[in-house]
């Protein structure tokens, strides 16, 4: 058992003493993961942040995940971790081309990935995570479905669903996206008594190869409960570090040394230690009317989910 540094300690007594939350998406390091209340992928967070008796709560993770916390916990003090720790992808369309887009198919309910800003919400019906993109989508009445930005992730769930007629328009996760099929087909050659498992944000002729698809909370779970003793994981590699400390018996091989995603990995316990003693980190505030409508799509996603 590995035992804590003194900032963790530190960390932990300060967080216990002015009663704060502290939330860690999987992405984050493993000296990060130590010191959080809640651990998990973007769905996770979100429906566990909902459910903290704390007043306030610090997101370790990127921007649009902290504005979820706020948008489901709006009398809730919210800090994102680091300022500067946002996501590409959910920066790549914005609320006024896809309100247009609406506007020429209004027979399509436009379904987001939350790895959406907050105002791109305002004009979606509903959100989805990659835990749940595929459920919820089935769940959805309507047959016409844009789903958005994520093409990869769609293609995904339009394999999943075919009964659905499901637009796809050109975005996805510049990390996930960087990987080649022949780099997944060499690290399968490079180790072949191990499984791919891959996140579906990664581009199709690599997610093809993969053994087992799925959110990072699906990829974790696959792995603590399978009889296989060998992974090459594409997804963030902060995942192989959690994992190798989960299971010390299996061996987890990265796809790519290039599955970093330099966002996620902005946050350090420095930044933790200094938001709990009044400095740094950013607190999240909506204005009242985006947060209603884009509350909305998340409420959806909840309930659908
Ligand atoms: P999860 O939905 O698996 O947490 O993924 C979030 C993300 O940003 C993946 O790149
Ligand atoms: Fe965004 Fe990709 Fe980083 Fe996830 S890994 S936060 S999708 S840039």
């Amino acid at each position: 058992m590995k035992t804590l540094s003194a900032l963790q300690k530190d960390i932990l007594a300060l967080k216990k003493d002015k009663d704060v939350a502290i939330l860690a998406h999987s992405y984050q390091t493993h000296d990060i993961l130590e010191i959080a209340d809640v651990t998990g992928d973007s769905f996770q967070l979100s429906v566990a942040a909902s459910k903290l008796p704390q007043q306030t709560v610090i997101l370790c993770g990127v921007r649009f995940m902290a504005e979820t916390v706020k948008l489901l916990s709006p009398d809730k003090t919210v800090y994102l971790s680091h300022a500067d720790a946002g996501c590409p992808m959910a920066e790549q369309m914005t609320r006024e081309e896809i309100a247009a887009w609406r506007k020429d198919h209004p027979d399509h309910a436009v379904v987001a990935y939350i790895n959406t800003t907050t105002a791109l919400k305002t004009v979606c019906d509903v959100c989805v995570t990659s835990s749940s993109a595929v459920k919820i989508v089935e769940r959805m009445p309507q047959k016409d479905i844009l789903f958005i930005p994520d093409c990869n992730l769609g293609s995904f769930v339009k394999a999943s669903c075919p009964e659905k007629n499901i637009t796809l328009l050109q975005g996805g996760c510049p990390v996930h996206t960087a990987i080649t099929a022949e780099e997944a087909k060499a690290a399968k050659a490079a180790h072949p008594n191990a499984l791919l498992l891959c996140h579906p944000e990664c581009l199709p002729d690599v997610s093809r190869q993969a053994d087992f698809l799925g959110s990072t909370a699906d990829i974790m779970r696959f792995v603590r409960e399978s009889e296989h003793r060998e992974f090459i994981i594409g997804t963030e590699n902060a995942i192989l570090d959690h994992l190798q400390y989960e299971c010390p018996d299996k061996r987890f091989y990265p796809l790519s040394k290039r599955l970093i995603c330099p966002d996620m990995k902005l946050t350090t316990l420095n930044d933790i230690y200094r938001i709990l003693n009044g400095e740094g980190g950013e607190e999240i505030r909506l204005d009242a009317d985006t947060s209603e409508k884009a509350k909305a799509c998340i409420d959806r996603m909840l309930a659908l989910g």
